[in-house]
């Protein structure tokens, strides 16, 4: 008699060579397990860890997963970038058997800088797709996130947005065709998918509906130079008085410039991209900003392609970085997010700026919205998060030890209740790839996960379109084969 854990094993070696298998006794498993962990909350013991870890080089290897998978009862959860915040792509919340799919031999990126197209494997971070695009052609880029190390599959899953989301929106909107691994082991691409289930891959959350391999983007224009300033202000020196101003500017901009504010301590950031020279910037920021008091001397002008490592890394940053896989992450995090549709008063960002010197504080990261973003439709992809949208806020709450959670988890859930009146409503909403597990998770009823508890966080993430989310899932996955905590649970009849 075998356990049925070694039937799954032995029907995967069938296609799968044994060097890309990786069961817990192997020497390999803990180095491959925790290569790409980007939250060291769990590189630790208490951590529900796979059975086995697959590194697929072919997707004939995802499908064998799958197929096997479903034949033996093992689910299988996938990892690209590994940089989820609650660690769903590599570890479950509750004991429960499972395999990890980890995508990180799969990362070529083939661009067409004709047609300015590419097509990008999931398993690329992305530094690589960007590296990729500006070797082809220093006048195409890619919009998606602003640290390099995170995978093209689990962001272009949840959206996915940078610097640049003014102008083209989120990666998501970009994506022009994909090829999937479904619930019954086929490979589909978006003909083959189809249009709805094509919509739900662009925004609704990985691991619900497929093993997404590799998708089509559509590239986008960059100028041959670009701006990039950061500009400190503290709170004794009206940092409150300008991130009013700046709630009000920032969204109404040109699509070409985009102003962020990092807020830490009694610190604000005010960090820019445009995608133009100084020269143009300044009598810009002159004309709609003049608080800010931006002027030449601010200015950092580069290529696009400089931008990219420039911004999270400053002026050590260099192209070659993009490449970089291993990552300088040494902390332990816990993260929130808000979307704001109405400016918050003064009197709160004066009160917020107390919460930021209390023990524990983290850091507010506030991106603004406006231009192509908000410009799709609402329902055009499961990223609801668009018209009359001000800013999206990430709280950011680390620390640096095992035993050094308290503070700042507790803070981080203090801040989060004290900004409750000032963010959006009914539902309070979130971004998916900013993944928080206090909004819910699912209840797993009769071996499938139930619409009633996926409401709780699902609108939150998706407003109207969790519903439709929900009844995809219900055609392609109606026995919620690919779940974990925050899957989009099937809306059976
Ligand atoms: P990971 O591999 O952990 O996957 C995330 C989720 O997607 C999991 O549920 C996983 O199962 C699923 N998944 C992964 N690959 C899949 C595939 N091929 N098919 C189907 N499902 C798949 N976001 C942003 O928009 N802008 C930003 O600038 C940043 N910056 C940032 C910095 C840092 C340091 C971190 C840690 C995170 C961010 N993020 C971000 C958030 C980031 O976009 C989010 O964590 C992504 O989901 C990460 O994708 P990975 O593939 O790295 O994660």
């Amino acid at each position: 008699y075998a356990p049925p854990k070694d039937d799954f094993l032995s029907c995967l070696t069938r296609s799968v060579p044994p060097r890309l298998l990786f069961a817990k006794s192997s020497p390999a498993y803990g180095a491959t397990w925790s290569s790409t962990i980007r939250n060291l909350k769990f590189l630790s013991d208490k951590t529900v860890k796979p059975l086995y870890i697959i590194t697929p080089t072919d997707a004939s290897h995802i499908q064998a997963a799958v197929i096997c998978g479903r034949r033996y009862g093992m689910r299988l959860r996938v990892r690209s970038g590994g940089h989820d915040y609650e660690g769903l792509s590599y570890r479950s919340d509750k004991p429960e058997p499972f395999t990890v799919v980890d995508l990180s031999k799969m990362r070529q990126v083939r661009v067409d800088g004709k047609q300015a197209t590419a097509w990008v494997d999931s398993g690329a971070q992305l530094g690589e797709i960007y590296y990729a695009v500006a070797k082809a052609t220093p006048k195409l880029g890619f919009p998606a996130g602003v640290c390099a190390t995170i995978g093209v599959g689990g962001h272009f899953s949840g959206g996915g947005f940078g610097m640049m989301l003014r102008k083209y929106g989120t990666a998501a909107d970009n994506v022009i065709d994909a090829k999937v691994v479904d619930a019954n082991g086929k490979l589909l691409d978006r003909k083959a998918m189809g249009e709805d289930y094509f919509w739900a891959i662009r925004g609704g959350g990985g691991s619900s509906f497929g093993i997404v391999v590799s998708w089509q983007v559509k590239l986008v224009p960059v100028p041959p130079t670009v701006t990039v300033f950061q500009i400190h202000r503290g709170v004794n020196d009206g940092a409150a008085d300008l991130i009013v101003k700046w709630q009000q500017v920032a969204p109404s901009l040109p699509e070409d410039l985009m102003i962020r504010i990092m807020a830490m301590g009694q610190d604000a950031m005010f960090e820019a991209l445009f995608l133009g020279t100084c020269n143009d910037l300044v009598p810009l920021m002159n004309a709609r900003f003049p608080e800010l008091g931006m002027n030449p001397t601010h200015c950092n002008e580069m290529s696009w392609i400089q931008s990219v490592p420039y911004i999270p890394l400053g002026k050590s940053g260099t192209v070659r970085d993009l490449l970089n896989r291993t990552s300088n992450i040494k902390a332990f995090g816990k993260y929130k997010s808000d979307y704001v549709r109405d400016p918050i008063p003064k009197a709160v960002w004066e009160t917020i700026f107390t919460w930021l010197v209390k023990p524990g504080a983290g850091v507010m990261i506030m991106d603004p919205y406006g231009g192509r973003i908000s410009s799709i439709a609402e329902d055009a992809t499961p990223f609801p998060h668009r018209q009359g949208m001000l800013f999206n806020i990430q709280y950011v709450s680390y620390w640096f030890g095992e035993g050094s959670a308290a503070l700042p988890t507790q803070w981080s859930r203090d801040m989060y209740a004290f900004m409750e009146p000032y963010v959006t409503k009914n539902p309070r909403q979130a971004y998916v790839n900013y993944r928080d597990l206090d909004l819910g998770v699912n209840k797993v009823v009769g071996d499938v996960s139930t619409y009633e508890s996926g409401r709780v966080w699902g609108e939150k993430y998706y407003k109207g379109n969790f519903e439709r989310l929900a009844r995809i899932k219900a055609r392609v996955d109606p026995q919620d084969y690919f779940r974990n905590e925050q899957s989009i649970p099937p809306l059976l009849k």
